[in-house]
């Protein structure tokens, strides 16, 4: 069966057809970059464009970079604020005329890694942190979503979370090396490992391609890899969360 599956990034909104037997991508991924402003009106625009690129008249599942319940996206940390209270899902469908189910991106990164990738022989609790503009997370026990954990927005120094440190965009906005980076990432994998005792860290997002660079950095006792689907995982996840 072949889902398609889409990842709503804050730099870029990334698609690929995926077959959700397998777990394999079946076409190119296409990427758009993300509208200035990313409000619900601009960023549906975005995901016809998408649909019309693949001449897609299937399923489709989304990744969403915010909390979502049914559909419903209820948090807004690094999208325009109006997205708060948006049924996504309505919003897509009449958009588009398809059928559409959103998950958390993190949520859906880490289920790809689950079923089909790091995570797929680990029992107990297994944790997907996400790095990118901002900082997801994804918490699965014995194979099992906990959804909507979001430990990026967990209050860090002066009450400020530990996205806006460890983000890859705060990475730029710093201008700090990934072994300084990586220093600070250690502390937020401390505070990841203290609290849930984790069997395995899998880390996601376009920061994942460089883990060798900042891997001397990382103090944990956790065994933590980098995603076996890389930038990927949110697009595979996506499509099999709508399976
Ligand atoms: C949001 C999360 C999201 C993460 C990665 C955070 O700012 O609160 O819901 O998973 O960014 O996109």
């Amino acid at each position: 069966m072949e889902i398609l599956g889409i990842d709503i990034g804050g730099t870029g909104i990334k698609g690929a057809v995926v077959n959700v037997d397998t777990g394999e991508l079946v076409s190119e991924r296409h990427r758009i970059p993300t509208p200035k402003g990313a409000n619900p009106e601009a960023v549906s625009n975005t995901i016809k464009e998408l649909i019309d690129h693949f001449q897609w008249n299937g399923k489709v599942g989304c990744g969403f970079p915010a909390i979502v319940s049914g559909g419903k996206a209820r948090s807004a940390s690094n999208i325009d604020k109006s997205w708060i209270g948006v049924q996504v899902d309505d919003l897509f469908q009449e958009k588009t005329g398809l059928d559409f189910s959103i998950a958390n991106d993190a949520d859906a990164a880490g289920m790809a890694e689950i079923i089909f990738g790091e995570g797929k022989d680990t029992k107990g609790v297994v944790l997907i942190i996400t790095i990118g503009t901002g900082v997801g997370s994804g918490l699965f026990i014995d194979g099992k979503l906990v959804p909507n954990t979001e430990l990026g927005l967990v209050p860090y120094k002066d009450y400020k979370r530990f996205e806006s440190f460890v983000s890859d965009s705060a990475r730029k906005r710093e201008e700090l090396s990934f072994s300084k980076w990586g220093k600070r990432f250690d502390k937020f994998l401390q505070f990841i490992e203290q609290t849930f005792s984790p069997d395995l860290i899998i880390l996601g997002g376009g920061t994942s391609k460089k883990m060798e660079k900042f891997q001397d950095r990382i103090t944990v006792e956790t065994k933590v890899v980098a995603a076996k689907f890389q930038n990927n995982a949110g697009i595979v996840g996506a499509a099999l969360l709508a399976k």
